[in-house]
C-alpha cells in the first residue's frame, strides 16, 4: 500500500453521529502507527446493502455494523460468519476475505477481555444473565465458551428466555465445548442461588430503568456488570451494591474491547485499550 492511502474503515448505522467509534478507532491507530481514516455513514434500511457493497467495492478495509442494522449484515455475511454471529443473528464486523464477505460480532469476545480486566477470569464463575434481546445474544456463548460453570438467563418475558437457552443448547451440541456447563432460563424473580458474575444486558438503563428482579445473592468478589455505560452509575448498578455485589461496572471498557476486537480482525494486531478508555471516561464525566 501507497503509505500516504489509509485503510478506510467506517461505521454504518442510524443515527449514528454520536457514535464513538471513530475515535476509539483512530486512538487503536494512532497507538499502532497504522494509517486509518475511520468514517461514520448514515443510511437508511433501503439504501444498507448497496451502502455495504460499495464500502468494499472502493476498497474499504473493516466496517463496523450498529444499531438498527446489525441483524441485516448477519443476513448478507451468513455464509461466512462466527458461530457467536449465528447465535446472536446479528453481525457487528464486516470485512472481505477471498472476494466473500465475512461477519463477526465482537460484544461478546468484548465483554470477556474487560470482564478478566476487571480480575474475572470466567472459568468456574456463576453467571446470571438478564435479558434475552439482541444484547443478551451477542455474549451468551462467549461467557460459556471463557469457561463459565453455570449460566442462567433470566426476562422479563421468560419465554424469550428459554428460547435463547434452546438455541444456546444447540449451538453446544453442534460444537461442544470442552466443559459441559449447566444451563438454565427464568423469569426475572427466578434469581435462586449464589451468582459470581451478573450481567444486565437489557436495555432498561437506557431509559433510566432497572430490571425488577428478584433479590440477588452475590458471591464474595462478586461483580455485578451492566452493558450499558454512562456518566453515573446505573440503577442495576446501585441496587447491585445494595445488594451486596463486591464490584459493579458499567459496559465502557465493554465499547472499548469489542472495538479492539473488529480492529484485530482487520489489521492482525490487537490495539492497547487503557489510555482510550480513560480518555472517554473522563469525557463522559466532564459532559454530565
Ligand atoms: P437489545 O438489542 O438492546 O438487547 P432488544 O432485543 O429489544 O434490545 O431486547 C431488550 C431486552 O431488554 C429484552 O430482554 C427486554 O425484555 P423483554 O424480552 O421481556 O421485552 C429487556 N428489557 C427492556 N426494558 C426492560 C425493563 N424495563 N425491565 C426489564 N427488562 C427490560
Amino acid at each position: 500500500m501507497n503509505p500516504s492511502t489509509p485503510y478506510r474503515c467506517a461505521v454504518i448505522g442510524n443515527p449514528i453521529a454520536h457514535s464513538l467509534s471513530p475515535d476509539i478507532h483512530h486512538a487503536f491507530a494512532q497507538a499502532l502507527d497504522l494509517p486509518v481514516q475511520y468514517e461514520r455513514i448514515l443510511c437508511t434500511a433501503d439504501d444498507f446493502d448497496n451502502r455495504v457493497a460499495e464500502f468494499f467495492a472502493q476498497g474499504g478495509r473493516g466496517l463496523n455494523i450498529t444499531v438498527p442494522f446489525k441483524e441485516r449484515a448477519f443476513t448478507l455475511s451468513q455464509k461466512h460468519c462466527q458461530p457467536r454471529a449465528q447465535l446472536a443473528g446479528a453481525v457487528n464486523t464486516l470485512w472481505v476475505a477471498d472476494q466473500q464477505l465475512h461477519g463477526d460480532n465482537t460484544d461478546g469476545e468484548g465483554l470477556v477481555v474487560d470482564l478478566q480486566r476487571l480480575g474475572k477470569e470466567l472459568k468456574g464463575q456463576r453467571v446470571l444473565l438478564i435479558g434475552a434481546g439482541g444484547a443478551a445474544r451477542g455474549v451468551a456463548l462467549p461467557l460459556l465458551a471463557a469457561g463459565a460453570q453455570s449460566l442462567k438467563i433470566i426476562n422479563r418475558s421468560p419465554e424469550r428466555a428459554h428460547q435463547l437457552l434452546q438455541q444456546l443448547e444447540q449451538q453446544l451440541t453442534q460444537q461442544p465445548l470442552g466443559s459441559q456447563p449447566s444451563l438454565a432460563s427464568g423469569g426475572l424473580q427466578d434469581t435462586a442461588g449464589q451468582w459470581d458474575v451478573v450481567i444486565n444486558a437489557t436495555s432498561a438503563s437506557l431509559d433510566n430503568d432497572r430490571p425488577e428482579h428478584g433479590t440477588i445473592s452475590y458471591a464474595s468478589q462478586a461483580l455485578a456488570y451492566d452493558m450499558v455505560y454512562g456518566a453515573k452509575p446505573t440503577a442495576f448498578m446501585q441496587t447491585a451494591q445494595q445488594q451486596g455485589a463486591a464490584q459493579c461496572v458499567d459496559g465502557l471498557g465493554m465499547l472499548v474491547e469489542q472495538a479492539a476486537s473488529s480492529f484485530a480482525i482487520w489489521f492482525g494486531q490487537r490495539p492497547p485499550t487503557t489510555a482510550i478508555r480513560a480518555q472517554l471516561r473522563q469525557q463522559l464525566f466532564s459532559s454530565s
